[in-house]
């Protein structure tokens, strides 16, 4: 049973909780590596709806709207990162509460009415509780940045009893994402710090594709018109 209060492990004692070792755990520890298995069950959870809606869709419609899938799960080096940064510690219940997005399931759909489409499906889940909700697509980031960014909780069934667990889900399209994975490659190499000039040019970029994808959703609906 994870306990609200249980102080957090120090960021060596996570990383050994979560290596799975068969070494001695401390009671911080071992809360850790339980919160961490139920952010797990979360992502599984999550993917395995994603999984059944785009099977679904494909028997009906012979057409899937989910390209592929990425799950991750926050390792203890960047939880413990983004806490300082919140300027939150102390406790599991804390990293908890502060933390949205340590269950993260990346969802790469081919076209931007996919993203709209799976969206809407997994909201409309009984059990799927939106928490928030962030529309880069239609409002992108200062960096160019599109995606659709949803906050749900979904049941988790342990034992005895049942948590709701936070997953961050990222929808956005093939080329969106081809853009997303490169800012974030150049941001990595330039250590976080892109001169102005050149994060003004990856914006260019970033409408370029936005240009793309809106002409490859008016070709797709021109093919579909002209489907036999
Ligand atoms: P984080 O502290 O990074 O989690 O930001 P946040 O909690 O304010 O949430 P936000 O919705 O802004 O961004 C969450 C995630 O979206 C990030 O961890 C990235 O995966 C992605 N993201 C947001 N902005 C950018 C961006 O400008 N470039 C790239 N490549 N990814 C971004
Ligand atoms: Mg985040």
């Amino acid at each position: 049973m994870v306990s609200e209060k249980t102080v957090m492990p120090t960021q060596a004692q996570a990383e050994l909780a979560v290596s799975e070792q068969m070494v001695p755990l401390s009671d911080a520890m071992k809360e850790f590596r339980a919160q961490m298995h139920l952010y797990k069950a979360g992502i599984r959870t999550v993917e395995m709806k994603l999984q059944t809606l785009d099977e679904e869709f494909h028997a009906k419609y012979d057409y899937n709207p989910i390209h592929h899938i990425e799950t991750r799960l926050k390792e203890p080096r960047s939880i413990f990162k983004k806490m300082e940064r919140l300027g939150v510690s102390g406790t599991i219940g804390e990293m908890k509460r502060a933390l949205t997005d340590i269950a993260g399931v990346r969802v790469i759909c081919n076209y931007i009415s996919d993203t709209k489409t799976v969206a809407e499906m997994l909201l409309r889940q009984d059990d799927v509780v939106l928490v928030r909700k962030s529309d880069y697509i239609h409002e992108p980031k200062e960096s160019g940045y599109r995606s659709l960014h949803l906050v749900v909780t979904v049941p988790v069934y342990l034992s005895e009893r049942m948590e709701r667990v936070p997953v961050e889900v990222q929808i956005r399209t093939i080329a969106m994402d081809c853009w997303a994975s490169l800012e974030h490659h150049l941001r990595y190499k330039a250590e976080g710090e892109i001169p102005e000039d050149l994060r003004y040019r990856l914006r260019i970029c970033a409408m370029a594709i936005a240009e793309v994808d809106a002409e490859m959703q008016e070709i797709k609906r021109a093919v579909d018109r002209n489907a036999p």
